[in-house]
């Protein structure tokens, strides 16, 4: 099995680093593509639980390499924080390779994000607030700063100069704050250097020569289809490409190596941030799910916005993605509810509509045409094989299986590294 992507069906944390996690003593290399420390991935070993950002999740498997490729966006004090904290908790984070060509988030970047958000006022996007827009928005204005500028001093002060040129003059005259001192931001980017020496890499070389040597890599993306710039519910979405197409431009590792895509998706809906959400609940059932759910950020510790599942939300990720394989999570959340709506087409305008729409004002009009599948109460928590799901709940994943176009491989029954059902291989 060649290269595999995992991407997130929905508006993330779908439990991307738990699914990644699974797979990881199958593969041989561990890519993020896209994204930065926006992304935030809770996964539990044993009685150990970590919180990874700019980490790619398979980092917590021994043997696994893990590469920062091109796509990302690489915010260093992050960077060395969590190396250092996985360190301090016994685990090996030696071979991690980071692209020359990935951008750098600078202080410059996390301030304007944080201006800019609260200039929109009730327009706002809800970002994380770690200047992953204002990054990536350098990245394609051509004044952002990479990796491999950091090895060159002259080079990367006439960068920042140029980028802050006119920064500071937006910084000062439209937001009221101070100017950001070029000699700042260069002495912090340098002092990095040293330590970031030995890993920093052409990736996209390493990766595609692992796969000609046969070697599995498993493309780990960051945030989630509807929150992607292009596919996602614009303007209400991160400034990257967390879809299946990204995981090539976002690492250099050509489309026709890409043999499987894996999407993960919860049993029922979860949002951060703002932005339109058809199934979004807002009565005791909202409430439900998130408590039972624990459906707080990963990263800002923000409360999730929770609703039913979305089908017409899973068609599309399929025809996005190209999504071969489903990985469903937290089936074991909607345990004891006597009755399940789920979401299978919308009402738009008095008509019905069975895909998300183009249009956006459509979708901010989506009312969820609802039907009722009964629900379980056996705890499922144990079970290990299809077979001996209760029948409902077997019935609730065969349900989804058909209304999302791609087959349910796996099913997450709990949050620990073990609580899942597996009905086809996912690797191999
Ligand atoms: P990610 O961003 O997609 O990696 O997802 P997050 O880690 O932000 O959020 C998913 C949360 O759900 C984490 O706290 C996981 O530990 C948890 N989780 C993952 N799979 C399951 C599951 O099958 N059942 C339950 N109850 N929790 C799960
Ligand atoms: P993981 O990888 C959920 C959301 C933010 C905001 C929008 C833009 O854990 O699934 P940004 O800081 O990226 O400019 O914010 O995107 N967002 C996420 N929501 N999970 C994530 O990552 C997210 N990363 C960004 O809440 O609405
Ligand atoms: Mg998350």
């Amino acid at each position: 099995m060649p290269a595999i992507v995992l991407v997130g069906a929905q508006w993330g944390d779908e439990g991307k680093g738990k699914a990644t996690d699974l797979l990881s003593s199958q593969i041989d290399y561990v890519v993020k593509f896209n994204g930065g420390n926006n992304a935030g991935h809770t996964v539990v070993v044993g009685t150990e639980k970590y919180a990874l950002h700019l980490l790619p999740s398979g980092i917590l498997t021994p043997g696994v390499i893990p590469v920062i490729a091109n796509g990302v966006v690489v915010d260093l004090t992050v960077l060395f924080e969590e190396i250092d904290g996985l360190k301090a908790r016994g685990l090996d984070v030696s071979k991690l390779r980071i692209s020359a060509d990935a951008h750098v988030i600078t202080s410059y970047h996390r301030i304007l994000d944080k201006v800019t958000e609260r200039f929109l006022g009730k327009r706002q996007i809800g970002t994380t607030g770690r200047g992953i827009g204002p990054a990536y928005a350098d990245k394609i204005s051509r004044v952002g700063i990479r990796i491999q500028d950091l090895f060159d001093a002259n080079i990367l002060r006439q960068k920042v100069e140029a980028a802050l040129d006119q920064k500071n003059q937006i910084l000062t005259k439209i937001y009221n704050r101070r100017a950001v001192s070029v000699e700042e931001v260069v002495t912090e980017l340098l002092s990095y250097t040293e330590r970031l020496a030995p890993m920093v890499e052409d990736t996209a070389l390493e990766l595609t020569r692992a796969l000609d040597a046969g070697k599995t890599v498993l493309f780990e993306g960051g945030q989630a289809t509807m929150l992607d710039v292009d596919h996602g519910t614009y303007p209400f979405v991160t400034s990257s490409n967390p879809t299946s197409g990204g995981a090539a431009t976002g690492s250099g590792v050509a489309p026709n190596r890409f043999e499987r895509v894996i999407g993960v998706i919860k049993a029922y809906t979860t949002r951060v941030g703002s932005g339109p959400f058809p199934t979004e609940l807002f009565d005791e059932w909202g409430e439900f799910l998130t408590e039972k759910g624990f459906e707080f950020g990963t990263t800002t510790g923000r409360k999730r916005r929770t609703g039913w599942y979305d089908a017409p939300i899973s068609r599309y990720a399929t025809r996005i993605n190209g999504i071969t394989d489903y990985v469903l999570t937290k089936l074991d959340v909607l345990t004891g509810i006597e009755s399940i709506p789920v979401c299978v087409a919308y009402e738009i305008d008095g008509k019905r509509v069975d895909e998300v729409p183009v249009n956006q004002t459509d979708f901010h009009h989506a009312v969820p045409i609802y039907e009722n599948l009964p629900g379980w109460s056996e705890d499922i928590t144990s079970v290990r094989n299809f077979d001996d799901l209760p029948k409902n709940a077997k019935d609730y994943v065969l349900a989804l299986e058909q209304m999302s176009n791609s087959r349910i491989s796996a099913i997450g029954v709990g949050p620990a590294r073990d609580a899942i059902v597996v009905r086809h291989q996912l690797v191999g």
